[in-house]
């Protein structure tokens, strides 16, 4: 039997059954249905735990997913339960239009539900491309049940005529150089058979990778995993403990609310900080922060980030790839490095503290990648949270892929009101741009534009010709965490929703201050009220999840999370 004396709680397939009004037979039922998957009554009344799986002919990152699912299965049988894997949603970064940022919540509620609706006592989650970790991480904090997160891990680096090539910082160089003509169209295509290589995630520090940290760094992952290359064989070892590590769960009842803390959200930021991560990572940390009413407001952001030095030295802000980072010493290295500074008291889904953690004997590491605390890369976080009159509510600057030059500036806005018109006009022979101006993008937000990452504005390719390498770049859009630049991103609220931002015009004059931490525009008040007076939201999708993205997405600042999913809190 599954249930103990009939006084303790179901477990395993006992859980939730259908309502027929008979309990014994939806019982009956269910086992009955399960026989036909070939299961023996010895393992059907074992514990369960669901394996949340996301393969897609959709999904190259998630290419080793059968391998994953098996040895997570096969921890899981070791220890005594019965897995199941049981498919969602998936997000391919590069094949969801208009965004996959639009899908990140379907692909939550879908989690969630599924993890609620079906006859489990523990879950593992694998996902690993940009959207799909955090989706997960969102949907089992709602849902309440003990989880448990493994990555698919980073893709390995390719070789292109002598140099190491890895997506898809390296991509955005070479085209950079292909539309400023120094690389010719034979070459482009060489090295697009060159960029992505292996299964796995993007080989840098971009939002996949960052993300894979942050799971480790908030307690959900077991140490060590975030940074094995996909196609490591320790990364089938990885995911056969997990398995065995839910089952422990099952005995231990460890719960997401109880490892997803005030406490280790700021761990993650400072983790976020030192590995200059990506800025998709800081909406997408708010919003599984936000499942649980936790809200860290941007001052205390910018104090994490002003406190916490980088300490890797990766792409897109350095030079190493993912690979570089696990042979150095991977997160247990760098959590060392940063242990003055974490809270130690936090425990991970095995229970254990930080602290028991990193008393652990250290391993051997690579100065060259992960810096020690005292010999930074840079003395300061490579994030940092913007106000101002164009951005009310916040916007997000990433200082550690920018041009410190442009840090104090001021220039002339050249406005693009949408998408559409900058496809149209950037590389227009007669756009009126010179090298010191601000580029500004209109109506890219959550509610216009399911907030794509369009905030990487290409410099037109006029000025890439002449030898313009950055310009200072804003819009309420956001970047792909291996861009570089000196970009605001994030900025709300977004024009779409009557947010300053709308009120550029052409010519008006912009100053970046990162010291004020402010983004301004030069026009007064009244001028500004004036012209948002006429604003007109656009026109809204009337069925479907389109619609509901439409009424219920926050802005960034609130993880671009639906209102009605964001769990009690303290407001922000
Ligand atoms: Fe999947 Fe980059 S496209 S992680």
């Amino acid at each position: 039997m599954s249930e103990d004396a009939g006084t303790a709680e179901p477990h395993g397939l006992d859980r939730g059954l259908t309502n027929y009004g008979d309990r014994d037979f939806a019982r009956y039922l269910r086992r009955s249905f399960a026989r036909s998957m070939g299961i023996s009554r010895t393992l059907l009344d074992k514990p369960v735990v669901g394996i949340a799986m996301t393969p897609s002919g959709f999904n190259n990152c998630h290419r080793s997913m059968p391998e994953l699912v098996e040895a997570v299965s096969r921890g899981v049988l070791a220890a005594g339960a019965l897995p199941r894997p049981f498919p969602t949603v998936s997000l391919g970064e590069v094949f969801l239009n208009p965004t996959s940022m639009m899908y990140r919540n379907l692909m939550a509620m879908d989690t969630e539900e599924m993890i609620q609706a079906q006859p489990m006592d523990a879950v593992v989650l694998i996902g690993g491309c940009d959207k799909t970790v955090p989706a997960q991480l969102m949907g089992a904090a709602s849902a309440g049940l003990p989880a448990i997160q493994v990555v698919t891990g980073p893709m390995s680096t390719g070789r292109h005529r002598g140099q190491r090539l890895g997506a898809c910082t390296d991509c955005r160089g070479f085209w950079a150089k292909y539309r400023a003509g120094t690389v010719d169209a034979e070459e482009i295509a060489e090295v697009e058979g060159r960029l992505s290589v292996t299964a796995g995630t993007c080989a840098v520090m971009g939002t996949a990778s960052t993300m894979a940290c942050i799971a480790e760094a908030l307690g959900m992952s077991l140490p060590g995993t975030a940074a094995i290359p996909a196609v490591h064989s320790d990364r089938l070892v990885a995911a056969e403990e997990t398995g065995r590590a839910a089952v422990r769960l099952i005995q231990t009842k460890i719960t997401p609310a109880e490892v997803i803390t005030r406490e280790s959200v700021e761990n993650a930021i400072r983790v976020l900080m030192a590995v200059s991560g990506s800025t998709n990572a800081i909406v997408h940390l708010t919003a599984i922060a936000g499942r649980l009413g936790i809200r860290i407001p941007s001052e205390r952001f910018n104090e994490i980030s002003d406190e916490t030095p980088v300490l890797v030295d990766l792409k897109p802000v350095g030079e190493g790839y993912m690979e570089d980072f696990h042979a150095a010493g991977g997160m247990g290295a760098l959590l060392r490095e940063l242990r003055p500074l974490l809270h130690l008291g936090t425990v991970d889904v095995e229970g254990r503290t930080l602290t028991e953690r990193l008393d652990e004997p250290p391993g051997w590491v690579d100065r060259s990648v992960i810096r020690a605390f005292h010999n930074p890369v840079s003395p300061v976080g490579g994030l940092v949270a913007l106000s101002g009159n164009l951005a009310p509510d916040g916007a997000i600057f990433k200082r550690a892929a920018a041009t410190p030059e442009l840090f104090e500036s001021e220039g002339r806005a050249v406005v693009f009101t949408g998408l559409e018109d900058l496809s149209r006009r950037i590389d227009d022979p007669d756009l009126d741009v010179a090298p010191g101006d601000v580029l500004v993008l209109q109506n890219a937000g959550p509610h216009a534009a399911g907030m794509p990452e369009a905030g990487y504005l290409p410099i037109p390719k006029k000025l890439a010709r002449a030898g313009v390498k950055d310009m200072v770049r804003i819009s309420d859009a956001r970047m792909s965490g291996t861009a570089f630049g000196s970009i605001v991103l994030h900025i709300a609220p977004e024009a779409a929703i009557g947010g300053p931002l709308g009120a550029v015009r052409d010519g008006d004059r912009i100053r970046l201050s990162i010291r004020d931490k402010r983004i301004d525009l030069q026009v007064d008040e009244a001028e500004i009220a004036r012209r948002l007076a006429d604003h007109e939201p656009p026109p809204a999708p009337k069925r479907g999840y389109k619609a509901l993205y439409r009424r219920t997405v926050t802005q960034a600042p609130d993880g671009c999370d639906f209102d009605f999913l964001i769990g009690e809190g303290e407001p922000r």
